[in-house]
């Protein structure tokens, strides 16, 4: 076919299509396809709406060579697996008609830079917190969000992202480190949503240098050095890129600040009024999500107290509040409430879409458990076993049994704060666990792990 460069880029649902760069991104991530296709899916885009016939459609793709019709109906399958069944009609008979509405963007037109995804459902902040990481963005290159699993830290990335990708010429890029297996699978994958062809850290390093850009570098705490090293990098090379962080482990970069993402207030009684209620931000997640599920559901005098009790039994945290949520759809929130005795598998993900480390309750606090130490595991059972806030010198009480070598449990202890598993509240001195962190270490004792 023509290879002539050309320089328009067609946009439809979450892909775009780059004749010249002979790329095609889904949701700004470069997505592999054969030669082949892409030829196909160029002619057929360039004509989107109308019937192709087959002959032109051999001509152009296969121009010059003798093969067989049948390699036509191939082709359009590959295009069908990458881009959805209905992408492409089969006129029968005649040829093919691309059907998605397209966009073209004319020559020497701007992109939109970044690759931030629209949010789908209202986000929930009256503490202010995403602009507090605005605040903190513009005064420093490396944030990062910490806390807990499923508190929230993916979501006030995204936000804060959002809030402020203007101020960033050449865009806000989104990566979900979660899906990178090793150090070569994040360069790959930072490489593909930048669209860079050399995803070496050398060739993502020279391509940031030279841009003002927000690197969003989400859920990295099973990759936390690689990731460190990769900011580090980046961060050197270039004096207006500004990396903003997730992760339940905090990177230990120069210059890095933390910002603690906490679980959303809960209600402080389960007497309070429908109205008073509306305005605690654990129960607006979780209303906004009930009624999503079940349109029309509201807050009255009879669910308040009940809700009220969900809340704070998942102590305000989002990821457990979203799956509880949409139960209202098959159960009063009494009876919800009632089954909360046993949260880590009964709350699943009720859309499917969600990420694996967040399906279930168990798989988000597993997340965290089993990629730790022996030693560090048995240190987090043991203070599971602890009242619900402690001093250093009663966990260290708890933990040496009044013998062996105390430093070695107050690194371990410090770890799980690293970690998120335990909290240091510096005013008081003391430190505590989430309830659910407690109940999961408690059960993996009960199944036989060493106390
Ligand atoms: N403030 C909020 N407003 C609205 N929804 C929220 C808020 N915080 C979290 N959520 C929702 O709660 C769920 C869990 O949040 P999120 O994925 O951000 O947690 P996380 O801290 O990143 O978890 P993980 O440690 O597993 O990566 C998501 O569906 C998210 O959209
Ligand atoms: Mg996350």
């Amino acid at each position: 076919m023509d290879k002539s460069p050309r320089h328009e880029r067609f946009r439809f649902g979450r892909f775009e299509v780059q004749p010249r760069e002979r790329r095609l991104l889904a949701d700004g991530t470069v997505t592999p396809i054969t030669p082949r296709a892409f030829d196909l899916l160029v002619v057929l885009i360039e004509r989107a709406g109308e019937l192709v016939e087959k002959d032109e459609l051999l001509d152009r793709v296969w121009s010059g060579l003798v093969v067989e019709e049948s390699n036509l109906p191939v082709q359009v399958s590959t295009l069908r697996r990458l881009l959805g069944p209905r992408s492409i009609a089969t006129v029968p008979g005649r040829g093919y008609r691309f059907m998605p509405e397209v966009a073209v963007t004319a020559a020497g037109e701007p992109a939109p830079a970044g690759n931030l995804p629209e949010p789908i459902t209202p986000m929930v902040d009256s503490r202010g917190m995403v602009d507090r990481c605005v605040a903190a963005l513009r005064a420093t290159q490396l944030i990062t969000l910490t806390g807990p699993g499923g508190v929230g830290k993916s979501r006030l990335l995204l936000e804060t992202a959002r809030a402020c990708s203007d101020d960033y010429r050449d865009g806000a890029w989104a990566v979900d480190v979660s899906t990178a297996p090793d150090l070569p699978g994040l360069e790959q994958l930072v490489a593909n949503v930048l669209c860079i062809a050399d995803a070496s850290r050398t060739g993502i390093a020279t391509h940031v240098a030279r841009r003002c850009m927000l690197l969003a570098l989400d859920n990295c705490e099973h990759l936390v050095q690689d990731v460190a090293d990769l900011a580090d990098r980046l961060l050197r090379a270039s004096p207006r890129l500004a990396v903003l962080a997730s992760s339940r482990e905090r990177l230990r970069v120069a210059g890095e600040r933390l910002v603690y993402v906490a679980p959303l207030p809960v209600p402080e009684v389960e007497s309070a009024t429908p109205e008073a209620l509306a305005n605690v931000d654990s129960v607006r997640l979780f209303m906004s999500h009930a009624a999503a599920a079940l349109p029309g559901f509201a807050l009255t005098a009879t669910n308040a107290a009940p809700i009220a009790h969900i809340c704070r039994e998942l102590e305000g945290l989002p990821l457990a509040l979203v799956h509880a949520a949409p139960l209202v759809r098959a159960m009063s929130p009494l009876q919800i409430a009632e089954h909360l005795s046993d949260p880590l598998d009964f709350l699943k993900a009720a859309d499917p879409t969600v990420a694996p480390h967040q399906r279930t309750l168990r798989a988000s606090l597993d997340w965290s458990y089993e990629p730790l130490a022996p030693e560090e595991r048995a240190c987090l059972r043991r203070l599971a076993c602890l009242p619900c806030a402690w001093t250093l010198e009663a966990a260290l009480a708890a933990l040496t049994g009044g013998a062996g070598n105390e430093s070695d449990w107050v690194t371990l202890h410090g770890r799980l704060v690293e970690k998120s598993l335990v909290t240091f509240d510096s005013d008081t001195g003391r430190y505590r666990m989430l309830g659910l962190v407690r109940r999961h270490a408690r059960e993996r004792m009960d199944a036989g792990d060493a106390p």
